[in-house]
C-alpha cells in the first residue's frame, strides 16, 4: 500500500487547526470546542481551550455505553507473581468509580494532587483513572526511585494522597515500598493527609493509625454501598497529570500534561500512527512510573478502545527470554511497544532466537522501539526474528506522543536504519547551529520544533512557568529545544544522535548526570566530581563518577568510592545503576575552568580523542584512561 503519510502530513500544514479540529471530534466532549487554539493563552498557546471534557468518560464510559463491557480493558500478566487476570471495561469502571468515592471522602477534589507509588498492578492504573473522573491530578513516581526523590516530587506538587503498595516484585528480591514511602514523608516538608495501601499477598505493611488506608479495603466497602461518582467535567486545559522528569539539576521537571489536547493526539496516534483498531490488542512494554507507561499502556490503548496488557516482569528472567513472544501469541497482541535495551538484553541470551519459534505470532503486526536510539543491529536483529517490521521512533516525557516514526497507519514509509523516519503531523522539526541559525541537510546541529507545539505536548511546568521558558522557549526563538542534537537528511529522515545536555540515557530511562554529582559531591570526602554517561553494550549508557578526595583524607579510596556509589542508590534510587566511581587526582580542566567530561567520555568509549589544547594538567588525561582501564573500561 503506498503511504498516505505526505498527503497527510500536507493537509496538516496548509490548515494545522482544520487537522486538529477534525482529530477532536475522535473524542467524546461535555461542551465541544468552539475554539481550536488560542495563541494569546499560555507560554506558546493553548489547544480547545473552551472544551469541556473528561479523560476518565474517554477512557472507561463511554466504551462502557457503546456496549464494550465485557471486552478486557488490560490483561494483567505477572509472570513475577504467577498470575494472569484479565479486567472487563465494565469491571474497571466500576472499580474507578468506588475508588473515586474513596478519594471524595478523603476530601480529594478537583486540581487536589495525587501522588501514585506503586509496581505494575492494576490496582495502580485504577489509582490514576479515579484521580481522572474526579478532576484530581495524578503524579506517578517511578519504584526504582529512592525515597528522597519520592519526597522532593510530594513537596513540589503538594501531594494531599498518596496511593502505594506494600511492595514490588524485582527479579530476586522483594522491594518493600512502604518504607521507602514512610521515609519519604518523614522527609519532605510537606505532609499528605492520608496514604492508600495496597497490601500484597507477599509482603504486609506497617500501616501509620490514622493516615494510612488498607486500599482493597475501602474499596470494597465504597463498591458495596454502590455509589455513583459521575465524571467531573473538566476544561480541556485543566492538568490530567505532572509527570516528574530529569532535568539538569536535582530538581526534577513537572511536566504537565492537559486533557483534551492529549487525549486528541492519542487518539490519533493510535490510529493513524500505531494503526491499530479498537478492540485490538496493544501492548507497551514499560512501567506506569514513565510517560510511555502513561500514553501507552493507559490512556492511549483505553481511549481507542484497546485491550492494554499491563505487565509486571522483565524481558528476560521472568521466567526466560521468550516471554515477550509468549504474551504477544497467548494474548494476540496485535502491535507491541519496548525500548531497544529490552531487544538488546532478549539478543544477548537468545541470540539465535529459538525462544521465538514455539510461539504462533500470525496476529502480530509490528514491534515499536523508543526510549533511546534504536541501533540498526538490534533492528534488524528482531526484524529477522519476528518477521514483523521494527519501527523506530522519537519523543520525550514533554512531548507525550511521537515527534517522529514511520506510520505504519498511513502506510509505511521506506525504512533508513538509524533514523527514526519523519515528522508526524503537528511538528515540523528543524536543526539550528547553536547561534539558532538553520543547518545545511545532513549537518549535525540542535533539533528543534517550531511552535506552537501540537496538542498532547507539555503546556509548561508544574508551579514553574519561568522554567519551562527558561529551559525550552528562550535559547531559539520561535522553537521548541528538544535538547537532542541530530540531522535531518535530504529526504526529510530525522536522524537522532545525542543529547546536548546533560541527561543520559540508561535502559531506556532517562537520569541526570547533573543530579547525580550533587549526590557525589554531598560526600564529606568528595572536593569535586564529574559524571559521564559512557557506552555500555546492554543498557545504551551507564553512568561513571570521577572523584577528587578533599586533600586532608587519608581513607582507602576503594572504601569512599563504594560510600559515593551507595549513596546515589540512597538518594537516587537503583534505577540510576550508578556502580562505577573512580577516585583521580583531579578532574581535567580547561585554563578556564570547564571540566573535560567530553574528552573523558572519548577515552571511557574507545573512541579516537585528541589532547585539548587548552587543558590545563596534560597528565591527567593518561591517568584517567589508566584507571579506566584498571576498571576493564575504555582504552
Ligand atoms: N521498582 C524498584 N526497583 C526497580 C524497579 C522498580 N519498578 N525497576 C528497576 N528497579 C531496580 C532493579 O531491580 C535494579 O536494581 P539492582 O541494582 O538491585 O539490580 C535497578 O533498578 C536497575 O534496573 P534496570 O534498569 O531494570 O536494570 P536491570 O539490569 O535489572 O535490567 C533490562 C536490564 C534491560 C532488562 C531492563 O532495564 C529493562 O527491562 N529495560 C526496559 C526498559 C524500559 O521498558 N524502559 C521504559 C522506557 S520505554
Ligand atoms: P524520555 O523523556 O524519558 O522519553 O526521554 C527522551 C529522550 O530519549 C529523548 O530526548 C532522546 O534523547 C531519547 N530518545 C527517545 N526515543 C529516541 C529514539 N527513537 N531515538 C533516539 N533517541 C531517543
Amino acid at each position: 500500500m503506498a503511504s498516505r503519510y505526505s498527503e497527510v502530513y500536507a493537509a496538516w500544514k496548509s490548515d494545522p487547526h482544520g487537522f486538529w479540529a477534525e482529530a477532536a471530534a475522535a473524542i467524546d466532549w461535555f461542551e465541544s470546542p468552539r475554539r481550536i487554539f488560542e495563541p494569546e493563552r499560555g507560554t506558546y498557546g493553548h489547544w480547545f481551550p473552551d472544551g469541556v471534557t473528561n479523560t476518565c468518560h474517554n477512557c472507561l464510559d463511554r466504551h462502557v455505553e457503546a456496549g464494550r463491557g465485557e471486552q478486557a480493558a488490560f490483561i494483567y500478566d505477572s509472570p513475577v507473581t504467577g498470575r494472569i487476570e484479565k479486567i472487563s471495561y465494565a469491571a474497571l469502571l466500576a472499580d474507578v468509580k468506588a475508588t473515586a468515592a474513596v478519594y471524595r471522602k478523603l476530601g480529594v477534589g478537583k486540581g487536589d494532587r495525587v501522588i501514585i507509588y506503586m509496581p505494575m498492578v492494576p490496582q495502580a492504573v485504577i489509582a490514576m483513572l479515579a484521580a481522572a473522573r474526579i478532576g484530581a491530578v495524578h503524579s506517578v513516581v517511578f519504584g526504582g526511585f529512592a525515597a528522597s526523590e519520592l519526597a522532593v516530587r510530594i513537596d513540589d506538587c503538594q501531594a494531599k494522597l498518596v496511593v502505594s503498595a506494600s511492595c514490588g516484585l524485582e527479579p530476586g528480591r522483594t522491594v518493600a515500598y512502604k518504607p521507602l514511602l514512610d521515609q519519604a514523608i518523614a522527609i519532605a516538608s510537606h505532609k499528605p493527609a492520608h496514604c492508600l495501601i495496597f497490601q500484597r499477598d507477599m509482603l504486609a505493611a506497617e500501616m501509620v493509625p490514622g493516615r494510612d488506608i488498607d486500599f482493597a479495603e475501602v474499596l470494597a466497602a465504597a463498591k458495596a454501598e454502590g455509589e455513583e461518582v459521575p465524571c467531573t467535567p473538566v476544561l480541556s486545559t485543566d492538568p490530567l497529570y505532572v509527570l516528574y522528569t530529569s532535568g539538569t539539576t536535582g530538581q526534577p521537571k513537572g511536566v504537565v500534561r492537559d486533557n483534551g489536547g492529549h487525549m486528541v493526539a492519542l487518539k490519533w496516534s493510535m490510529e493513524h500512527f500505531f494503526g491499530v483498531r479498537p478492540g485490538e490488542v496493544f501492548w507497551a512494554a514499560s512501567d506506569i512510573g514513565w510517560v510511555v507507561g502513561h500514553s501507552y499502556i493507559v490512556y492511549g490503548p483505553l481511549i481507542n478502545g484497546n485491550t492494554s496488557i499491563l505487565f509486571e516482569g522483565k524481558p528476560v528472567g521472568t521466567p526466560d527470554p521468550g516471554t515477550y513472544w509468549r504474551i504477544i501469541a497467548e494474548h494476540g497482541v496485535a502491535v507491541m511497544f519496548t525500548a531497544p535495551t529490552a531487544l538488546r538484553a532478549i539478543r544477548k541470551e537468545n541470540p539465535g532466537a529459538a525462544y521465538v519459534a514455539p510461539y504462533d505470532l500470525s496476529r502480530f503486526r509490528a514491534l515499536y522501539l523508543a526510549g533511546e536510539r534504536a541501533d540498526p543491529d538490534t533492528i534488524r536483529w528482531a526484524e529477522q526474528a519476528l518477521g514483523v517490521p521494527v519501527i523506530d521512533h522519537w519523543w520525550q516525557t514533554e512531548t507525550g506522543w511521537p515527534v517522529a516514526g514511520n506510520p505504519m497507519g498511513l502506510g509505511l514509509l521506506p525504512v533508513k536504519y538509524g533514523s527514526p523516519a519523519v515528522p508526524l503531523p503537528g511538528y515540523q522539526v528543524e536543526v539550528v547551529d547553536d547561534g539558532g541559525n538553520p543547518v545545511a541537510a545532513g549537518t549535525l546541529g540542535n533539533v528543534v520544533i517550531r511552535l506552537p507545539l501540537p496538542p498532547g505536548c507539555l503546556p509548561t511546568l508544574w508551579n514553574a512557568d519561568q522554567r519551562f521558558q527558561a529551559a525550552y522557549l528562550e535559547e531559539y526563538s520561535g522553537y521548541y529545544k528538544t535538547a537532542d542534537a541530530g540531522y535531518v537528511d535530504e529526504d526529510g529522515y530525522i536522524f537522532i544522535m545525542a543529547r546536548t545536555d546533560d541527561i543520559i540515557n540508561v535502559a531506556g530511562h532517562r537520569l541526570s548526570t547533573g543530579a547525580m554529582e550533587e549526590v557525589c559531591a554531598s560526600h564529606p570526602d568528595v572536593a569535586e566530581c564529574a559524571v559521564i554517561g559512557i557506552a555500555d553494550p546492554l543498557k545504551g549508557q551507564t553512568p561513571a563518577g570521577f572523584l577528587v578526595i578533599n586533600s586532608n583524607v587519608s581513607r582507602e579510596t576503594s572504601e569512599i568510592e563504594r560510600e559515593v556509589i551507595g549513596l546515589v542508590r540512597e538518594r537516587i534510587g537503583p534505577v540510576a545503576a550508578f556502580r562505577t566511581a573512580i577516585c583521580v587526582r583531579r578532574l581535567p580542566k580547561t585554563r578556564s575552568g570547564k571540566i573535560l567530561r567530553s574528552t573523558i567520555q572519548k577515552i571511557a568509549d574507545r573512541q579516537p580523542w585528541k589532547m585539548p589544547a587548552t587543558i590545563d594538567d596534560p597528565a591527567i588525561l593518561d591517568e584517567i584512561a589508566e584507571a579506566l582501564r584498571a576498571k576493564g573500561i575504555g582504552i
